[in-house]
């Protein structure tokens, strides 16, 4: 299998809830090296230029208030497989259907809040880490 990049971001929810140290420790004990990461507070315009892709969806305007409503935490993550190993990690959009053990089952309180993000394909993966890191914030020299 290929090594690859996936971007978390660990969500306002997340970040409020003070579960940043919990829920990194979860990634990082299911063998994703970090390769950077940072505090940020998104805007109404960069969370929505982040999800364009929802752009008039029922949703939309409530996750961009959601994502604009404190800080959050993006993670740039390295591993073999890591799109769907992380997809699988924090479990689905909504937590009442997440398996027993999801990052999102364990800590979410609905679809919209739900503590995490995570890229859904390697070249999204790839787009969406450049839209929060700079080549030289990747410092991947923690292995
Ligand atoms: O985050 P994920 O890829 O699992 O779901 P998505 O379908 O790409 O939707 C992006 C985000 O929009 C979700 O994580 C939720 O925060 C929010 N959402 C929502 O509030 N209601 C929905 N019906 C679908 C998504
Ligand atoms: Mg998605």
């Amino acid at each position: 299998m290929a090594i690859e990049r996936t971007l978390a971001i660990l969500k306002p929810d997340c970040v409020r809830k003070q579960l940043i140290g919990e829920v990194t420790s979860h990634i990082q004990k299911a063998g994703f090296k970090i390769l950077g990461m940072k505090m940020i507070r998104l805007t109404s315009e960069t969370a929505g230029g982040f999800y364009a892709v929802h752009r008039g969806r029922p949703f939309f305007d409530e996750l961009i208030k959601f994502m604009s409503s404190g800080a959050c935490v993006p993670i740039a993550l390295e591993k073999e497989n890591a799109v769907a190993d992380y997809r699988k990690l924090i479990g689905a959009t909504d937590p009442k259907d997440a398996e027993d053990g999801t990052i999102r089952k364990l800590y979410a309180d609905n679809k919209g809040e739900n503590i995490v993000h995570g890229s859904d394909s390697v070249d999204n993966g790839k787009i969406e880490i450049s839209y929060f890191f700079s080549e030289r914030e990747l410092v991947a020299n923690n292995s």
